[in-house]
């Protein structure tokens, strides 16, 4: 069966001291409550390794935000995947919205980073999500169809059965805005359907699909009751131990 997972996305906050000692926190709270879902921590590139030695990565897994789509060589200024998978790390977010928006992301580009982070034994969670008008001209659907099938079709089964999905509505991510628990239903079964209708009814339910944008502790327990909602991709509430371990426990 697939698993329920909560992941922290810090994004571009936290400098390495402040990242490790929220990481602490973050194990220390972990040693008190028994989780019943995977725990993970993706934090900046610079973070990886000193983050890596203070946590227990049996309980609180360890990603990355983003990694090249080049296995080495000149490419000034990018983290390989092999960087990555070096550190200790065992997760990769991909395809986030911000990297799509301001950095010019493709679908060819991110079936490049998937590869290398699958060939480097690193799980991506591969973000997808529509735009606010793609929402209410209700063409949400096809857009996050084609962002699934461009970008991962290419996979065989069984390496597409090692991704973790995260549905997030860009007009939710740091809008304080969360879609409702029924707009995440409506648009997650859409999702596993897609992934039905390409590798089978297994493949399918064994996809963790998370949800992102705007999940806290208040609307956590409502959203992970949907039978289709896997967990959350957690930025803003993730930067505080409390507020993150408060999203853990609504599982
Ligand atoms: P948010 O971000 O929780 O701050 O809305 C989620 C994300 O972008 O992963």
């Amino acid at each position: 069966m697939r698993k329920n997972i909560v992941a922290g996305n810090w994004k571009m906050n936290t400098t390495l001291p402040e990242g490790v000692k929220l990481a602490e926190e973050v194990n220390n709270a972990l040693k008190t409550v028994e989780p019943k879902c995977d725990v993970i921590i993706c934090v900046p590139f610079t973070h990886l390794f000193p983050v890596n030695n203070v946590i227990d990565t049996k309980k609180l897994g360890l990603g990355a935000e983003n990694c090249a789509d080049h296995r080495s060589g000149a490419y000034t200024g990018e983290v390989s995947a092999p960087m990555v998978a070096s550190t200790g790390a065992q997760y990769v977010i991909l395809g986030h919205s911000e990297r799509r928006q301001y950095y010019g992301e493709t679908a060819e580009t991110l079936k490049e980073k998937v590869r290398l982070a699958l060939d480097n034994n690193l799980t991506p969670i591969f973000c997808i999500g529509e735009v606010l008008e793609q929402r209410e001209n209700g063409t949400y659907f096809d857009v996050v169809k084609a962002q699934i099938e461009d970008a991962l079709f290419n996979l065989s089964a069984e390496d597409f059965s090692k991704l973790i999905l995260a549905y997030e509505p860009v007009w939710a991510i740091g809008t304080g805005k969360t879609a409702t628990d029924d707009q995440a239903q409506e648009i997650h079964a859409f999702i596993r359907k897609t992934i039905e209708d390409k590798y089978g009814k297994e493949v399918a339910e064994n996809t963790s699909i998370l949800y992102g944008g705007s999940c806290k502790p208040g609307n956590a327990k409502a959203l992970f009751a949907k039978p289709d909602v896997d967990g959350g991709l957690i930025g803003g509430a993730a930067l505080d131990a409390e507020s993150f371990m408060g999203i853990v426990t609504a599982f």
